[in-house]
C-alpha cells in the first residue's frame, strides 16, 4: 500500500521540462500538428466572420431593402459554414491521428523498456500498476491529444477574437457584455480545482483496482480453496465504491459548471438586450450590431468552458506523462558492459568467488559462497528452504548482479559478456514452469527460427514428452492455456524440459519443482533429465535427494553458506547435515511406503 503515494504526483497543468519531452514524441508529426493549428485558426477567423455577415445583412440590406444585397450576404454565409466544415473535418482528422500515433510510439517506447528492466525491477512493482501504466496512463495522454491541446490555440485565438471584435464594434456594449466575466473566471477557477482533486483520486484507485484484480484473478483457485471470496469480494467492494464515489464526485462538479456557464452566458445575453436595446431605441447604435453581439456572446463561452475542461485533460495528461517517464527512467539494475567480451560457446567451468549477495541490502542471502564445478560435471545444490539455492541460480543467470565477489563462467566474469550471449549458452528450467499461450510446438520453440519444429519434436521424444503430446487430438499444434493450465504439473516440466534440451545449451540448470508427483511421471522425468544433462556441465537444485545420488558434486547450503560439499558417499561417511537431510528423506519414504 506503501507504493500508492507515488501513484499521485501533485500535479500541474503545465510543466515545461515534461511537455518538453512529450514534444520530442511529437516531433515526427508536427506537419500534421502544424496543419491542425492553423485550420483552427483560420476556423476561428471565420467563426468570427458569422455574427459580422449577419450585421452586414441586417444593416446594410434588410434596412434598406436591398434583396440581391441580402443574396450575396446569404451565399457569403453559407460558403463561410461550408468552410468551417472543411477545415474542422480535416483539423480534427489530423489532430487525432498525430495523437494515435504518437501512443504508439509511446506504447512501444515502454513497452521496449520493460523488457529491459532487470528482475529486481519486477520484485519491486506490482504487476497492475505497470498495467496501469501502459493502458490508463496512456490513454490519459491520448485524450489530450484528441481533445485538447490542439483546440487550446484554437480556443485562446477565438477568445482574442470575439473580444477584440465586440470591441470594434461598440466598445461600452463589450464592457457590458463582459460585465459576468468575473463571476464565470470565479466559477472557473473553483470547478477547475474541485474537479482536479476528485480526478486525481480517481486515477490513484483505478491503479489500485487494477492491482487487485491482478492479484486476484491470478490466485483464483487458492481464493476459493480458503473460501477467501467474500474477504475478497469485500475488499473489492471497497475500492470499487470508493471508484465511484469519486468519480460521482467529478460528475457533480461538471453537472454544477456546466448549467452554471449557461446561466451566466444568459445573463449576459440578458443585459447586452437590456443595454444594447436600450441603445438601439435611443439610435445610438444600429440593429445589426445588437444582433451580432448576442451571437459572439454565445460563442464567447464555448472557448471559455472548453479551456476548463482542457486544464483537467493537460493536468491528467502531465501527472500521467510524469508516471511514464519514471518508467522509462528506470535504469536496468543489470546492465551490459560498454565492449562485451565474446566468449563464443563456452567448455562450461563455473565458478564462485567470494559471492556475497542479498536482495534488500540488510540481510545477506548469500555470504562468502565459493565453489568451482568443471565442464561436463553434475553439481547438486541441496539445503532448507530459503537456504539460497534458487538466489544461486539467479546469479548464475545474472537476474541480479552480486555486491561483492564474481560469478565466472570459462573464467570470464559474466558481467564482461552481454546478456544476450549468456543466456544463448545457459537453459534455465524453473522451479515453477512458466508457459506462454501458444501451442505446444510454440512452447517449445519459443518462436525462435533457428529451433526448426523437427528439433522440438526431437527434443520432445528424447525427454518423453512425445507420448502425451501425441496422444492429444492436435499433438504439437494443441494450443495451451494461460500459462499452460490444461497441463498437468508434471506435463508441464516435461514442456520445459524439452524447451532447455531444443536449446542445446553448454550449461543447464536446474531448479526442481518442490511439488511431489506420481512415480511413473518422475521415472519420466528421471529419465528425461538424464537426457538433459548428458554432454553439459549441469547445475540442478533438487529438493528429492534420490535424483542426485550420482551427481560429481553434492554442495549442501546452509543459510547462504556453503555447509559442506562432496560426493554423496563421502558426505554420508562424514555424517553432517546432508546425512541428516538424507536420513528425514529415507524414513519419509519408509513410512509412505509402509501404508
Ligand atoms: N526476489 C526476492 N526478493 C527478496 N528476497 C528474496 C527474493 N527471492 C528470495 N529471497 C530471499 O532469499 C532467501 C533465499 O531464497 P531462495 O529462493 O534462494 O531459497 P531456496 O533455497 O531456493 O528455497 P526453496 O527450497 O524454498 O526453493 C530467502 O530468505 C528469501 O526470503
Ligand atoms: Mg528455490
Amino acid at each position: 500500500m506503501s507504493n500508492e503515494r507515488d501513484e499521485e504526483v501533485q500535479g500541474k497543468a503545465y510543466d515545461r521540462v515534461i511537455m518538453r519531452r512529450l514534444l520530442t514524441y511529437l516531433r515526427p508529426y508536427r506537419a500534421h500538428i502544424g496543419i491542425s493549428v492553423i485550420l483552427l485558426l483560420v476556423v476561428a477567423g471565420l467563426r468570427l466572420a458569422g455574427p459580422y455577415l449577419t450585421k452586414i445583412a441586417i444593416d446594410n440590406f434588410i434596412v434598406t431593402g436591398d434583396v440581391e444585397g441580402l443574396h450575396k450576404v446569404g451565399i457569403a454565409y453559407t460558403g463561410v459554414l461550408v468552410s468551417i466544415f472543411i477545415c474542422r473535418y480535416i483539423q480534427i482528422y489530423l489532430t487525432n491521428l498525430a495523437g494515435q500515433r504518437v501512443m504508439y510510439d509511446i506504447r512501444v517506447a515502454v513497452y521496449r523498456h520493460l523488457q529491459k528492466l532487470s528482475v529486481a525491477y519486477y520484485d519491486r512493482n506490482p504487476v497492475g500498476r505497470l498495467i496501469t501504466r501502459v493502458t490508463n496512463d496512456i490513454e490519459a495522454l491520448n485524450e489530450m491529444f484528441s481533445s485538447g491541446v490542439v483546440n487550446i490555440f484554437g480556443d485562446i485565438f477565438s477568445l482574442i477574437g470575439i473580444m477584440a471584435v465586440m470591441i470594434t464594434l461598440d466598445w461600452k456594449l463589450a464592457l457590458v457584455s463582459f460585465a459576468v466575466l468575473p463571476l464565470l473566471t470565479y466559477s472557473a477557477g473553483h470547478f477547475r480545482s474541485k474537479v482536479r482533486s476528485a480526478y486525481r483520486e480517481v486515477r490513484a484507485i483505478v491503479s489500485r483496482l487494477n492491482a487487485h484484480l491482478q492479484e486476484s484473478i491470478t490466485g483464483m483457485h487458492v481464493t476459493q480453496l480458503f473460501n477467501r471470496q467474500e474477504r475478497n469480494f469485500g475488499e473489492f467492494e471497497d475500492i470499487n465504491r470508493e471508484h465511484q464515489d469519486a468519480y460521482i464526485r467529478t460528475i457533480r462538479y461538471y453537472a454544477i459548471f456546466f448549467p452554471a456557464v449557461e446561466v451566466i452566458g444568459a445573463l449576459a445575453v440578458g443585459s447586452i438586450i437590456w443595454y444594447g436595446g436600450g441603445q438601439v431605441v435611443q439610435g445610438a447604435i444600429s440593429l445589426g450590431v445588437l444582433v451580432a453581439f448576442l451571437q459572439y456572446a454565445q460563442q464567447f463561452f464555448q472557448p471559455i468552458s472548453n479551456l476548463s475542461e482542457q486544464y483537467n485533460t493537460m493536468q491528467a495528461a502531465m501527472a500521467a506523462s510524469e508516471r511514464l517517464f519514471v518508467v522509462l527512467d528506470e535504469k536496468p539494475s543489470v546492465s551490459d558492459s560498454e565492449h562485451p567480451v565474446v566468449l563464443g560457446r563456452p567448455s562450461g567451468r563455473i565458478e564462485f568467488r567470494g559471492v556475497w549477495f542479498s536482495y534488500n541490502e540488510p540481510e545477506w542471502v548469500l555470504k562468502d559462497v565459493n565453489f568451482t564445478v568443471e565442464p561436463g560435471q553434475r553439481v547438486a545444490f541441496v539445503g532448507a528452504t530459503g537456504a539460497g539455492k534458487s538466489t544461486i541460480i539467479n546469479l548464475i543467470c545474472r537476474f541480479y548482479d552480486p555486491q561483492r565477489g564474481q560469478v565466472l563462467i570459462d573464467g570470464v566474469d559474466i558481467r564482461t559478456l552481454s546478456q544476450q550471449e549468456l543466456r544463448k549458452y545457459i537453459g534455465l528450467v524453473l522451479q515453477d514452469v512458466f508457459l506462454f499461450s501458444g501451442t505446444i510446438e510454440d512452447n517449445i520453440r519459443l518462436w525462435n527460427d533457428t529451433v526448426t519444429f523437427e528439433d522440438a519434436r526431437e527434443a520432445a521424444v528424447r525427454i518423453n514428452a512425445h507420448p502425451f503430446v501425441s496422444r492429444l487430438p492436435e499433438g504439437y499444434a494443441a494450443s495451451l492455456g494461460e500459462r499452460g493450465s490444461n497441463l498437468s504439473t508434471g506435463q508441464r516440466q516435461l514442456i520445459s524440459f524439452a524447451r532447455a534440451l531444443a536449446y542445446d545449451p553448454a550449461i543447464l540448470v536446474l531448479d526442481e519443482a518442490t511439488s511431489s508427483i506420481d512415480t511413473e511421471t518422475e521415472r519420466l522425468i528421471q529419465d528425461a533429465l538424464r537426457t538433459l544433462m548428458a554432454n553439459r556441465t549441469s547445475l540442478i537444485v533438487a529438493h528429492r535427494l534420490s535424483t542426485i545420488q550420482d551427481a560429481d558434486q553434492i554442495i549442501v547450503l546452509h543459510r547462504g553458506q556453503i555447509h559442506e560439499s562432496g560426493a554423496h558417499r563421502k558426505l554420508l561417511d562424514t555424517g553432517g547435515l546432508y546425512t541428516r537431510l538424507y536420513q528425514l528423506q529415507y524414513r519419509e519414504q519408509e513410512s509412505v511406503s509402509g501404508e
